[in-house]
């Protein structure tokens, strides 16, 4: 009885030591911080492909970034440009840049000398949208992440770049078809419209031509009757509305599309060197708004401006950041834009910061 008695003690002190010391375990397990409780690398990447585990070599350390900027075509670009310089100096990112002056080719070597160079993230403003198949595949062999900027890419495997960050454009020339069809709505019998187009082949060229169509195709008496590429500068604007308006003779358009402030600023001079008022005798719509073609709003040269923005620099850091940390990002990111008419122009002109 008595052994009995001291078995049946023993046992029960074993049963409690064991049920503390599960409490002990499973309780030590919860206080552990996350991280150590998540799942080692290798289950991370056969379970969800996140940005660290495609890029693992690149955590956690100093980011050097390479930045193929596609030229200094435009009061836009240098924006551009400006903001992503100042903005990697704020976010004390190493940034390389390298323009290219409107050369594709140009934009390859650069990107192969920051894979030589073995930057960290590689930031790519594309100037046409087609070609960039093998590029990206070199970049992606090389194991670094790339952000295309402003312009987009044309690539059946998406997976080449992490995001795009960079304006709707097709949306952009919906909203200047839109103010196009009001503008005219009383303006009765046929509406000669002039096209001046950006750089062939470029993202902001083709969208916004799309766009700008795919509304004013609604009005059967409006017709683009001329349209020619510009390349988004001042003499090609210049150049192209003389020529326009050389050829149209006594039916000069009644209506300007300008791909950008810069070429409907060329084509200005054009209209009033021809003897015509810009903004009453040609209505004009240009796109990006900087202050220049808000000053000519106010000037009454200028009817409306579509916003484009070229303030990119932050998002794009903060997406390196994100990247380099092993986080997430959409696929698609847009900067918040906007439509200016000349009547309130004058409110807005100070705010405007290119
Ligand atoms: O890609 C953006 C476009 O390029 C801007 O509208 C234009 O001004 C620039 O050159």
């Amino acid at each position: 009885m008595h052994l009995f008695k001291t078995t049946t003690r023993a046992t029960l002190c074993f049963l409690l030591c064991l049920c503390f010391l599960l409490i002990g375990c499973f309780a030590f397990s919860k206080n552990k911080p996350v991280e150590s409780q998540m799942p080692t690398v290798e289950t991370v990447v056969t379970e969800t492909i996140n940005i660290s585990s495609l890029y693992p070599s690149h955590m956690n350390e100093d980011i050097v970034m390479g930045f193929s900027q596609l030229g200094s075509e435009s009061d836009w670009r240098l924006a551009n440009t400006a903001s992503i310089v100042e903005s990697a100096k704020e976010a004390g990112i190493t940034l390389l840049l390298e323009n290219a002056e409107q050369s594709q080719q140009a934009q390859f070597s650069a990107i192969r000398s920051f894979i030589e160079k073995q930057v960290d993230v590689i930031a790519i403003a594309p100037v046409v949208q087609t070609g960039w198949e093998n590029i990206l595949q070199e970049i992606k062999e090389a194991g670094i992440p790339v952000v295309i900027i402003d312009r987009s890419v044309n690539v059946e495997d998406t997976s080449l770049y992490v995001t795009f960050i960079g304006s709707d454009f097709y949306e952009e020339g919906i909203k200047a078809g839109k103010y196009a069809l009001d503008k005219m709505r009383n303006k009765p019998g046929g509406i000669r419209i002039a096209e001046l187009e950006g750089t062939v082949g470029s993202t902001p060229s083709i969208d916004r031509g799309r766009g700008f169509r795919d509304v004013i195709q609604e009005r059967d008496d409006m017709e683009i009757i001329m349209s020619q590429p510009a390349d988004f500068t001042i003499e090609g604007g210049k150049k192209v509305m003389e020529q326009f308006l050389q050829e149209a003779g006594e039916q000069p358009p009644q209506l300007l599309f300008a791909h950008n402030d810069d070429m409907a600023i060329g084509a200005i001079q054009a209209i009033e060197e021809f003897g015509l008022e810009p903004g009453k005798d040609i209505i004009i719509i240009s796109v990006d708004g900087t202050r220049q073609a808000f000053e000519m709003m106010i000037e009454g040269k200028i009817n409306a401006v579509i916003e484009c923005n070229p303030l990119q620099g932050s998002l794009l850091m903060q997406a390196a950041r994100e990247i380099m940390g092993g986080r997430t990002l959409p696929k698609r990111i847009i900067p918040p834009e906007d439509i200016f008419t000349q009547e309130y122009a004058h409110l807005e002109i100070d705010h405007r910061k290119y």
